[in-house]
């Protein structure tokens, strides 16, 4: 006769065995090849082989990293050296990003294109991106960042343009302007003698075109649209709602949403901003749009008091910031259209942080000794609300 534990063992199991085929839950960060093969960086395959099953290029899969050499001149081969070392090592991919503002090459940005010459070119990256990964990787891509970022830098371009003309300026004039529109914007806004047709469109014609383009490259890996800001429940937040409900509600092909969750701890009531509760809301109106959503980008900067940004400049921040990485998880964990989490880096020895933000650092899951921080242990503990069973 069977004893209770070995009955409760075969159950979770077959539990576990059922819930991750049909709702598998992914966990990941960015991937640099150079550092997984080093041998002077042993650990860094190892934890990422150890803690995580997705993955993403941080730079290698962006326009510029695949497409910079001209219009008809594609080099996968930094890229292709990520997709395989996580082919082989059993994990699924991100695809970032396929249109953004950033990481555009210089043959494009000064190209001087035509709106149709540009759809033209988005349309030639979509597909043949797209159909490279799908052709010699099936399966890798579990979703792409097919747009990043748009509503904000078109709220930005709009909130700048508002200031020009309240101070009396020139809108228009170059001058003027500190954050223009993306490259893409052009597209559907002129005809092909460059004039004007259509009014303000806050959906953006790039936006609709890539999605369809993408769909049409492959109808089974997931489209999403990823941006930042659209974390907690704000006006920007808010913004960034509508303009993705305004892409489903037009049927626009698109199956998620990233939130990048580039979060900010100044002081440790700034927790505050990152309740379970307001992060909760958001993603539930997100999930009734019918949406997947990932946490693409996941890191909590503190203020530290080393420019490399290892050391936090107080115990209280580290610990503030651990009940922040707690929300997150255990948020994503109770919403069922959460599927993925996937952080910006996972070692403070490679953040993008301490370069772009001086004496802030100390915002990923394992510290510049790849010894697992606080924030990173509540992670995992959050997410076991997930798993509910047998871990
Ligand atoms: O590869 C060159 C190197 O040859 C050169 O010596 C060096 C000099 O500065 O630059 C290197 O390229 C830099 C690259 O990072 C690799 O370090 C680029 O200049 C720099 O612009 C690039 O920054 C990346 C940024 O996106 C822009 O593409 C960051 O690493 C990357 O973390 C950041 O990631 C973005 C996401 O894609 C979208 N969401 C926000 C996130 C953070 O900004």
């Amino acid at each position: 006769m069977l004893s209770m534990k070995r009955i409760i063992v075969v159950f979770c199991l077959l539990f576990a065995s059922v819930y991750s085929d049909q709702d598998p839950f992914y966990l990941g960060s960015t991937l640099y090849a150079p550092y997984m093969t080093s041998p002077t960086e042993p650990l860094y395959s190892l934890v990422m082989q150890r803690e995580f099953n997705i993955a993403v290029a941080e730079n290698e899969m962006k326009f510029s990293g695949v497409h910079g050499g001209g219009q008809t001149i594609y080099d996968f081969s930094r890229a292709d050296a990520i997709a395989t070392l996580a082919m082989q090592n059993g994990m699924k991919m991100r695809g970032h990003t396929l249109v953004w503002h950033h990481a555009i090459p210089s043959w494009l940005s000064q190209g001087n294109y035509t709106s149709v010459q540009l759809a033209q070119i988005l349309v030639g990256h979509i597909t043949t991106v797209i159909q490279h990964y799908s052709q010699k990787y099936p399966g890798l891509i579990l979703a792409w960042d097919v747009v990043n970022e748009a509503y904000n830098v078109e709220q930005g371009y709009l909130n700048e343009q508002a200031a020009l003309i309240a101070a009396g300026k020139d809108p228009t004039d170059p001058a003027n302007i500190k954050s223009p529109r993306t490259i893409w914007s052009k597209i559907g806004q002129f005809d092909a003698a460059g004039n004007p047709i259509s009014t303000w469109d806050p959906l953006r014609d790039y936006v609709r075109l890539a999605f369809r383009t993408a769909r049409a490259a492959d109808p089974n890996v997931k489209l999403f649209y990823n941006d930042y800001s659209n974390e907690g429940i704000s006006t920007g937040s808010t913004g960034n709602y509508n303009f993705v409900k305004g892409l489903v509600g037009e049927g626009v092909p698109i199956d998620g949403v990233g939130m990048q969750y580039h979060l900010l701890l100044n002081k440790p009531t700034d927790v505050n901003n990152y309740s379970q509760s307001t992060l909760l809301s958001n993603l539930q109106r997100y999930a009734a749009l019918g949406l997947d959503i990932h946490i693409t980008e996941l890191d909590v900067r503190i203020p530290t008091s080393d420019a490399t940004g290892f050391i936090p400049t107080t115990p209280d921040l580290l610990a503030a910031q651990t009940q922040v990485f707690a929300n997150v998880a255990a948020t994503c964990a109770q919403t069922p259209a959460c599927k993925a989490l996937l952080c910006w880096g996972f070692t403070y020895a490679h953040s993008w942080i301490p370069a772009s933000f001086a004496f802030f650092g100390a915002a990923t899951p394992f510290d510049q000794n790849y010894v697992p921080t606080p924030g990173y242990l509540a992670l995992q503990k959050g997410l076991l609300l997930r798993k509910k069973c047998c871990f």
